[in-house]
């Protein structure tokens, strides 16, 4: 695992031309706007890069883009690798593990969610303030390599205040609602069952998803500081789950979650 991570970052390190870039995205639903908004310097499709997970989705291809975005210069992966998809969870987080290599200090992803709380409407942008892990997997499961965490990292604040403030923050200075909750976060990749969708409210979870989770744990083992936003695309009340209107919600949000972002990003 460190000679796959050493070998990425090596092959990664010089297109950063000696500039530090302590920003790293992984631009989920609601974030694809970044990639347009943002000063692309090298643009490298997964599979060039030495020890990344292939791509086994034809047309799917992933891309990291190097560059530059609210004045801060950043890293960000066009398209991430799902457990659903049939990654195992080193593959998932092996791109987090990356990007600690390559310097990148502070984590901020974006994607789609069910809306549990019954106050969220299709549309509406949540802060994540914390998660459930509800993966069968856990990325962190195996020997614990010291080099790169601790055995047992603590997970408390693993999404940062200072972060959910900022937010808050930028939202009310551009006139965006911006809800906050906790994010559970499953397998997927059905949607879930109404008693499902009963279940992780009853638990604690104010929106559901299947992503993310794993990232910010192994981001969190790596000592980054780490924010999270979800576009809720549907609600468990309305029972309106599907692809098409996950992808619709997340359009309609790509604006407002880019300028938000846009602003967290600039007052890091
Ligand atoms: N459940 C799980 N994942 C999702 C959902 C949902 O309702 N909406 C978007 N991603």
């Amino acid at each position: 695992m460190l000679e796959a991570i050493r070998e990425s970052s090596d092959f990664l390190a010089p297109m950063l031309e000696g500039r530090a870039h302590d920003v790293g995205m992984i631009l989920g639903t609601g974030l694809g706007g970044v990639r347009d908004a943002m000063e692309a310097r090298r643009v490298i499709p997964y599979a060039e890069i030495p020890r990344f997970p292939v791509s086994t989705v034809p047309g799917h291809a992933g891309r990291l883009v190097i560059g530059e975005f609210g004045g801060r210069p950043l890293v960000a992966m066009q398209g991430r690798f799902h457990f659903y998809e049939g990654y195992s969870m080193r593959e998932v987080t092996f791109p987090v593990r990356v990007m600690r290599a390559l310097g990148v200090r502070t984590l901020i992803v974006s994607n789609a969610a069910g809306g549990v709380n019954p106050t969220f409407h299709s549309g509406d942008l949540m802060v994540i303030t914390d998660h459930i892990n509800l993966f069968p997997e856990h990325p962190l499961r195996g020997a614990n390599l010291e080099a790169l965490g601790t055995r047992f990292p603590g997970m408390a604040d693993a999404y940062s205040p200072r972060l959910v403030a900022l937010a808050a923050d930028a939202a009310a200075r551009l006139g965006i609602p911006l809800r906050r909750g906790v994010y559970a976060g499953l397998q997927g990749p059905s949607f879930e069952t109404p008693a499902e969708y009963r279940w992780i409210r009853v638990i604690g979870g104010d929106a559901v998803g299947m992503s993310t989770v794993p990232e910010v744990i192994v981001a969190r083992h790596a000592g980054m500081e780490c924010f999270g936003i979800s576009v809720i695309t549907n609600s468990a009340a309305d029972a309106d789950a599907s692809h098409e209107a996950v992808q619709e919600a997340g359009r309609r949000a790509q604006s407002r979650v880019t300028a938000l972002v846009r602003e967290v990003v600039s007052r890091l």
